[in-house]
């Protein structure tokens, strides 16, 4: 008799308005400071995955997105399934299956580490499969999650997540938190254009090790802006205030960039690309005499806009006229940007 179980689960990615960047602990990513991110719906940019434990298997291994990965050299995913065990093993002590190898099988609906969040969708997938395949109810997960990818502990969730920084060294109190559901703000919008599928040249890993270690502009980030930034998000969120929602968001990614060009040597993430997008969002938002659109940028030069349903058409009417969708030759790009997702906030 066959006893293996199996699992398959989709999470999305999320997309930070008020940006994780530097660690106060490797091994256990604790960070620095709080972030806060939108969820994008799963019908968009998601990761999907299947797990199978069987006793026939004979050792744990991975494949991301049809490639095997190297299971045994993967401390991060390593970490994440021994503690995942250990909550199981908690729950339900008897649950032969813990002792059981698994298969993992995960695949994205996106260009993978090209700055747009696969490992934040990809490890909130893994545990929340786990979950699923111990069967592991009425937990918080996020602490978890986060031990494979920081931002992974805000993609648990639906709507507007906060991610709390904690104090505790071994990290308890470091969680994610929902603050309002994906119905909250229904028109908000979320437009992904990706100006380059390529791997971004240095991990946000390296990048804000590299960040916190060499770049003065950082600990003044840290200390004195980003907890006002906080609280003034949240009051925006809670008031559907797009206009200081969208001024929070844009200021904070700048910031977060600022920071990156001050390690030395400088991280570059954005692009000319990028550097266009943004001043066409600006000028979108003077000719409008108000801001109804925000753009953010993660470790990469791919744009994240922010923008209310009854602006989108308009906006993306815009943009194609200076960056016509057909314009890839033999994968480099030549005049333009293809607008590849449009996604709605919500689960
Ligand atoms: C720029 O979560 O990918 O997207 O914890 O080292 O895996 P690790 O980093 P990761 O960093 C994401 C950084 C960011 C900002 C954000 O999502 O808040």
């Amino acid at each position: 008799m066959d006893e293996s179980i199996t699992a398959t689960c989709i999470a999305p990615i999320n997309i930070a308005v008020i940006k994780y960047w530097g660690k106060r602990d490797d091994k256990l990513i604790l960070p620095v400071n709080d972030s806060i991110s939108g969820t994008l719906s799963t019908d968009q940019l998601c990761a999907k995955t299947t797990i199978s434990a069987s006793p026939t298997y004979t050792e744990t291994k991975f494949w991301l997105n049809g490639i095997e990965g190297d299971y045994k050299t993967n401390l991060r995913m390593k970490n994440v399934i021994k503690t995942m065990k250990k909550l199981a093993k908690k729950k339900s002590p008897k649950n032969k299956a813990l002792k059981w190898k698994l298969h993992i099988c995960s695949v994205n609906n996106f260009p993978t580490a090209a700055g747009l969040a696969s490992s934040a969708a990809g490890y909130s997938c893994l545990v929340y499969t786990l979950a699923q395949l111990y069967g592991i109810e009425n937990e918080d997960l996020t602490p978890i999650a986060r031990l494979g990818s920081g931002s992974a502990c805000r993609s648990l969730d639906g709507g507007f997540v906060h991610w709390m920084k904690g104090i505790s060294p071994t990290g308890e109190d470091s969680v994610a938190v929902q603050l309002c559901d994906e119905n909250y703000w229904p028109e908000l919008r979320v437009l992904i254009i990706v100006v380059n599928e390529a791997k971004k040249s240095v991990s946000s890993t390296n990048g804000m090790s590299l960040t916190s270690t060499t770049s003065e502009l950082f600990n003044y980030r840290i200390m004195k802006c980003v907890p006002e930034r906080i609280r003034a998000m949240k009051k925006a969120i809670a008031e559907r205030n797009f206009k200081d929602f969208g001024e929070l968001t844009m200021k904070d990614s700048n910031q977060f960039h600022a920071c990156c060009l001050d390690a030395f040597p400088p991280c570059v993430y954005m692009s000319d690309v990028s550097h266009r997008m943004a001043a066409i969002v600006h000028g979108y938002n003077k000719n409008a005499g108000e801001t109804c659109v925000a753009y953010t940028f993660d470790a990469g030069p791919n744009v994240c806009v922010y923008l209310l349903e009854k602006e989108v058409r308009r906006f993306v009417t815009m943009l194609a006229a200076f960056f016509p969708c057909d314009a890839y030759d033999e994968g480099k790009f030549v005049r333009g940007i293809p607008i590849k997702y449009l996604s709605k906030i919500s689960e």
